[in-house]
């Protein structure tokens, strides 16, 4: 394989710092990278013993700045939409960490240990989108039980992390959670609807004339989306929890058949990427603020319904940062990479 020319962009935030990072330790040869953010600032970064100057993309002038094998942009879905189709139509393969165009049908919306299937060709946008955080760790802890029981309807509580909204949002839990030890009661609100230290938040994203959160509703298109199963019956309540890193999920499956623990504990032990609590005593259960394997989907408190031998309830924790973006958008490329869906025209 030849070594590829890369950009990332938002390659200062959250998501952009962490890929990098990804980048570097993995196999994948990089002849030239292009790091961009909203403004250059004189920022550097290292990558492989070489020091990069971080590029304003509003400086790019030179259709030809944006010709590259393959683009990682993270920015923020207005960001997106401009400039993605910009680096697609110069040859580009675009992987896009937001929200813009997900949903697109020549888009295709891709975890690679759940529908890989589904970009075995170039998508013609030039465009791979990676789902919401929330959604990557949903599928992969569901994509073994469904496959095996079907599923009647899905249910589920998120408990996300301040950092599902970037650096801002970790900032402002911390500065939040200062002031409020220092005595302020109402301390400043920009990211989240009100203070989310020392309290929980039960809205992500702007609430629909049906009282649906837009985090929800892309729980519901998503999951769909990547099992292709547009009638599947999923109904999440998003919640915002005062946890610097980390989404947590409890999820309740109802299936078509009668379950039992056995079973599921096989399946999930046996799924790649998957990290299984089994026994409590024994195992514990994870936690955000400890969880040790940051690329692994981590599933405890499994538990048949005593009520309900077709539903069962469990708990799932994964970095949203890692598992929800960063890798999942590492994966997506090297899939891009052994599939050869790079443009060599
Ligand atoms: N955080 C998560 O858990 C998560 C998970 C899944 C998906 N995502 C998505 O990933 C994207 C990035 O999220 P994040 O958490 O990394 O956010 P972040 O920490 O706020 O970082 C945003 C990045 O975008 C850059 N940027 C902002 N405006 C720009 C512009 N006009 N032109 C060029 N670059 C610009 C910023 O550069 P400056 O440093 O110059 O401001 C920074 O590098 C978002 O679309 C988000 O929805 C995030």
């Amino acid at each position: 394989m030849r070594a590829l020319d890369i950009s990332v962009v938002g390659a200062t935030g959250v998501v952009g710092t962490a890929l990098i990072k990804l980048l570097e330790k993995s196999e994948i040869a990089v002849d030239r990278l292009r790091l961009f953010a909203s403004s250059s600032g004189a920022r550097q970064l290292k990558f492989r013993d070489q020091t990069y100057l971080v590029e304003a993309l509003r400086d790019i002038r030179n259709i030809d700045d944006t010709k590259t094998d393959i683009a990682f942009f993270s920015a923020g879905g207005d960001v997106s939409a401009v400039w993605g189709p910009r680096f697609a139509s110069q040859g580009a393969l675009v992987i896009d960490n937001s929200n813009a165009f997900r949903m697109r049908p020549d888009v295709p919306l891709i975890v690679p240990q759940v529908n890989a299937c589904s970009l075995t060709v170039r998508p013609p946008s030039g465009i791979v989108a990676n789902p919401n955080c929330s959604t990557i760790q949903l599928v992969r802890a569901l994509r073994p039980l469904i496959a095996t029981f079907g599923v009647n309807q899905v249910l589920l509580t998120t408990y996300q992390a301040a950092s599902g909204v970037g650096r801002r949002g970790i900032n402002e839990l911390e500065d939040g959670a200062e002031a409020w030890l220092k005595g302020s009661t109402r301390p400043a609100a920009e990211s989240f609807p009100v203070s989310l230290a020392f309290n929980v938040i039960p809205q992500i994203g702007e609430i629909s004339s049906e009282g649906v959160a837009l985090e929800e509703r892309k729980l519901v298109q998503e999951s769909r989306k990547i099992f292709g199963m547009p009638r599947l019956q999923l109904t999440a309540t998003c919640v915002r929890v005062p946890v610097k890193t980390c989404h947590s999920e409890a999820v309740y499956v109802e299936f078509d058949d009668h379950v039992r623990l056995e079973q599921v504990h096989e399946l999930l032990a046996n799924e790649p990427g998957v990290r299984l609590y089994a026994d409590e005593i024994r195992d514990g259960y994870p936690t955000p603020r400890f969880l040790g394997g940051p690329a692994y989907v981590h599933v405890g408190r499994v538990r048949v319904n005593p009520e309900n031998p077709r539903g069962l309830w469990m708990w799932v924790v994964a970095d949203n940062v890692q598992v929800g973006a960063a890798l999942n958008a590492l994966l997506i490329a090297q899939l891009v990479i052994a599939n050869n869906l790079m443009d060599e025209t």
